[in-house]
């Protein structure tokens, strides 16, 4: 079994990272001094160890007793803006503790090591940020921040850029390589995309899923129209690839991924049928009905009495 660490799983972040690394099926055993973040924030079946990442006898036991798998490394005293009055407590914290960790998962050979930065490593005044700035940190939140990337930049053995949705290596992977990396990918629950027809198509799902999230469209809604402008490319040349590769039709992933989205909120019961059908851009209630009764075999009202909540992640429908 995937065995995770995660730091500060008690606090904002590091809590919904824990939660959906247990949706994976890993064992997650959470730290958190809860100096700024709070037990009832560690998710149910997450395995909760109260201390701090500057004991490092209790980090080492930590790795000693389970093979880490991965580490999420969020644990930081993060009130930037006090870092200047409290250099002393920042640097113990958020670098030699970050020190610890990374001491312990070089030791144990662990595979993957997740460290949240900041934009606080650009510093400020440097408007739009990107990744691509030379970081002048102003205080000592962003430098301890910046250190801590810097280790871990020497250690990796592939230096790489990771951006929304790609992975940039400085380097081709041989391909014994880039079939243990594309484990790891999957492990995350990513999919190593590699060619050009699939990265299309997973701009297609993406641009979908979006617009199905948002549940703001007109009544009539093109499909063709929509895809056709957003990827400025012949909507039929975008249909003939994606029947090829996925072996259904855009216009059939559309309507599942919309009855999923309806299935979502018929089960959360915030929105009447016809408000959903209108979010959806469907022409009436009765066009959403027979769409869904098509798919599901119920009807709207009858899924909702059966209480029947099992629904399928956006992202999972093909
Ligand atoms: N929230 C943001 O906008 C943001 C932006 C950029 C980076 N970050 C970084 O992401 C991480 C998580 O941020 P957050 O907003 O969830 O903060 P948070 O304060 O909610 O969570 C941090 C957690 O770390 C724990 N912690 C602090 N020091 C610890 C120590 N020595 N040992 C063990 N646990 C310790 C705290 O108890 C808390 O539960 C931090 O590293 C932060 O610097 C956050």
């Amino acid at each position: 079994m995937t065995t995770s660490l995660v730091t500060g799983g008690a606090g904002f972040m590091g809590s919904h990272v824990a939660e959906h690394l247990v949706e994976l099926g890993h064992r997650v055993i959470v730290v958190d001094d809860l100096s700024g973040g709070f037990r009832d924030n560690v998710p149910a079946g997450a395995e909760f160890v109260e201390g701090s990442i500057l004991d490092h006898r209790l980090i080492d036991h930590l790795f000693e007793q389970n093979s880490f798998d991965y580490v999420y490394h969020l644990a930081a005293y993060a009130a930037e803006g006090l870092s200047h009055f409290i250099k002393r407590f920042n640097y113990n914290n958020n670098l030699i503790g970050s020190i610890n960790l990374i001491n312990a998962a070089v030791n144990h050979n662990v595979k993957c090591f997740v460290f949240t930065s900041s934009i606080a490593v650009y510093g400020a005044g440097q408007s739009p940020m990107s990744e691509a700035m030379i970081p002048v940190p102003e205080d000592s939140y962003g430098i301890a921040k910046l250190a801590v990337e810097q280790e871990l930049t020497k250690l990796t053995d592939h230096p790489f850029k990771v951006s929304l949705g790609e992975v940039t290596l400085e380097r081709a992977l041989p391909a014994k390589d880039l079939q243990t990396f594309s484990g790891r990918l999957q492990a995350l629950g990513f999919e190593l995309l590699d060619d050009q027809r699939q990265k299309q198509i997973e701009k297609i799902k993406n641009l979908l899923i979006t617009l199905v999230q948002k549940g703001e469209m007109e009544e009539h809604f093109s499909l063709s129209t929509y895809l056709g402008r957003s990827l400025q490319k012949e909507y039929t040349n975008i249909s003939r690839l994606f029947s090829e590769v996925e072996g259904m039709t855009i216009e059939q992933y559309f309507i599942l991924l919309k009855v999923e989205k309806v299935k979502e909120w018929l089960v959360y019961d915030e929105l009447t049928l016809g408000e959903i059908a209108w979010k959806l851009g469907y022409s009436s209630t009765a066009h959403l009905s027979a769409q869904f009764k098509k798919v599901t075999g119920l009807t709207p009202s009858h899924f909702k009495r059966t209480g029947n909540s099992h629904r399928t992640s956006l992202d999972k429908i093909v």
